[in-house]
């Protein structure tokens, strides 16, 4: 069986709740239920079940810090005239930015394709079909003071995506918790316990 996957941070349901209520108000916008905001660490696309072992093998190996995310700033993908989604952005992380780059090379060494865009973390909030570029526009600017957080990321998700009638459902797969960095490979690969006498 083939399974649409997707690696993300799964966002605590008071945020997920408070985001998906600032919601309305642009013609032509699908907004994402609360249920299925988030913020997509790797997409993956659609695998065999061989595959899907491997990549869960490449995720269960990631090792790396908890930290903290605070989610701010809105923004659209495409151009002013034709806005293609609306998101919240992620104050600069060097965290997530680690976290994110030990993911990419585990799942690149089990046989994924690189990813050959850009990480530019966000959490989308709708996607646009010929909204009115005044109506984005005003929902940005009437919205960017909004800020969630700093809230603690202890683990991270893999998704499964199924279509389904309104909106897509995510299953999580398997969740692969961060900060344990004790592990026997992790000490040598740190070089401790080096420092002679
Ligand atoms: P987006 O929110 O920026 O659209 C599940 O589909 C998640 O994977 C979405 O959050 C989506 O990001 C992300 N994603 C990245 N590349 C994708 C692609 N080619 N097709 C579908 N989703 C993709």
């Amino acid at each position: 069986m083939m399974l649409r996957l997707f690696v993300a941070i799964a966002l605590p349901q008071p945020v997920r709740i408070r985001l998906s209520l600032l919601g309305g108000g642009i013609p032509g916008a699908r907004w994402i239920p609360a249920e299925n905001l988030h913020l997509t660490l790797r997409f993956i696309g659609n695998v065999d079940e061989g595959r899907s072992q491997d990549v869960d093998d490449a995720l269960q190996s990631v090792r790396a810090p908890e930290f903290e995310l605070v989610l701010e700033g809105l923004g659209y993908f495409g151009s002013a005239r034709a806005a293609r989604s609306i998101h919240i952005g992620v104050r600069r992380n060097p965290a997530l930015e680690h976290l994110y780059q030990k993911i990419e090379s585990a799942l690149v060494r089990s046989g994924c394709e690189p990813e050959r865009r850009k990480f530019s973390p966000h959490v989308t909030l709708c996607r646009l079909h010929n909204a009115p570029a005044a109506r984005v526009a005003g929902f940005v600017a009437g919205n960017n003071l909004v800020r969630e957080g700093p809230m603690p990321v202890t683990e991270f998700t893999l998704f499964s995506s199924f279509h389904s009638h309104n909106a897509p459902i995510y299953r999580p797969e398997r969740v692969y918790p961060l900060g344990m960095t004790w592990g026997p490979f992790e000490a040598d690969a740190e070089g401790e316990d080096h420092d002679g006498d």
